[in-house]
């Protein structure tokens, strides 16, 4: 058994692989032409630690990681931020089975990194059916070469991909790599009636979503239909900690109490991440653990205003602050109970809408937005 047949059957018993004509994507594309000599790569599995691989220095571990559904790091910023992969095998495939191209459909693809998806596509559409944009320039090129390897010249544009790229609309498929809170309208306008736009829709409360809309006159409608995470489109990166002047601004935050354990409010249930990411979009939850097993949950939006809860075992109620232009603990409590007063509907009871206005999350209907009002 060849080493990209070895992986298909991975993905395959894990419920990844679905589509034969993925299978023999898999077979036509070999990953290790798109992988660097030296990279660090983290399995698909929850509680992974990151590992490095050298090519020259252990070759079988380096291939064993490429043909194993690891996510591999290909650049990494001053902060130790990764912000370039070769996205996992595992997540790939589930989202080029969504994006359901058609030999001539002409695709845009935002996020070229390492190339694998781009020469994937063009096994599937025709390299001349690609245009994969890219905001880093030197990524593009090492993307440029890889492709060569595999035999691909699809269309390759360094730019920002949230511009999309007007010159070789309309398209029909629109494949997005990096995660997406705000999915810019260009992509809309560029597009068909009838297209196909495959995202990880990262709201920032809770993990990102496989997002699948379709493009209509004017907007687009999309479904979530599972749970992803991708690094963010450069321009929609969020800053990772608390806020900044949080510890001074404490002791001027309001106090009130509650009886809402916070531990319930995040990575519980996608269906509340998502009414929380409609009811009170841009807020972002950050939550931190103590060894003695208390934790605080904070709200934090771009206002500025933050919010924390605090956890404390053994406590039935619990303390909050609420600091700045708004009284974020207030909003996000008020979504959660507008949750649970709705039957705590799933995922897939929710949608999105991107149109000129901008974007909004409705419960069932496109007709029923999200409204704390
Ligand atoms: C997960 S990687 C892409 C994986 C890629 N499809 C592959 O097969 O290797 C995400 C990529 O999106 C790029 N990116 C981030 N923001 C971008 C933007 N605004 N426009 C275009 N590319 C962007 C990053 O530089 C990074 O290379």
């Amino acid at each position: 058994m060849t080493e990209p047949e070895y992986l298909a059957d991975l993905l395959l018993s894990a419920g990844r692989l679905a589509d034969e004509r993925w299978r023999d994507g898999l077979l036509a594309v070999p990953r290790h032409l798109f992988v660097p000599a030296r990279a660090c790569a983290v399995p698909d599995r929850p509680r992974h630690a990151a590992f490095d691989i050298d090519r020259d220095a252990d070759p079988d571990l380096w291939r064993e990681t490429v043909y194993s559904d690891s996510v591999i790091a290909v650049q990494v910023d001053g902060q130790g931020t990764w912000t370039s992969s070769c996205s996992a095998p595992g997540i790939v495939v589930p989202f080029l089975q969504e994006l359901r191209p058609l030999e001539h459909h002409r695709v845009l693809e935002i996020g070229t990194g390492t190339g694998w998806t781009a020469a994937l596509l063009s096994w599937r559409v025709g390299e001349k059916n690609v245009t994969s944009v890219e905001i880093d320039a030197e990524l593009s090129e090492r993307a440029r070469a890889n492709l060569e390897a595999a035999g691909y010249a699809p269309r390759l544009v360094v730019g920002d991909g949230a511009k999309g790229f007007a010159e070789g609309a309309p398209y029909d498929r629109v494949h997005v790599t990096c995660g997406v809170e705000r999915v810019p309208y260009a992509w809309v306008e560029q597009s068909r009636p009838g297209a196909v736009m495959v995202l990880p829709w990262s709201p920032p409360w809770g993990p990102g979503h496989l997002a699948r809309f379709t493009v209509a006159e004017g907007a687009a409608v999309g479904r979530l239909l599972g749970s992803c995470g991708f690094m963010m489109l450069r321009s929609q990166r969020r800053p990772l900690g608390p806020p900044d002047g949080a510890v001074e601004q404490r002791a001027e935050a309001a106090r009130s109490v509650t009886r809402v354990d916070p531990r319930t409010l995040v990575g519980d249930a996608a269906g509340l991440d998502l009414a929380i990411a409609g009811l009170v979009p841009g807020v972002r939850s950050l939550l931190e653990g103590a060894m003695d097993g208390s934790v605080r949950l904070w709200a934090i939006s771009d206002d500025p205003a933050w919010a924390t809860v605090d956890f404390v075992p053994g406590r039935a109620e619990f303390e909050v602050r609420q600091h700045g232009a708004r009284r974020l603990w207030d909003e996000v409590e008020a979504a959660f109970l507008r949750w649970v007063g709705w039957g705590q509907p799933g995922r897939e009871r929710f949608g999105v809408t991107v149109s000129a206005e901008g974007q909004r999350v409705w419960l069932d209907r496109p007709d029923q937005p999200l409204s704390l009002a």
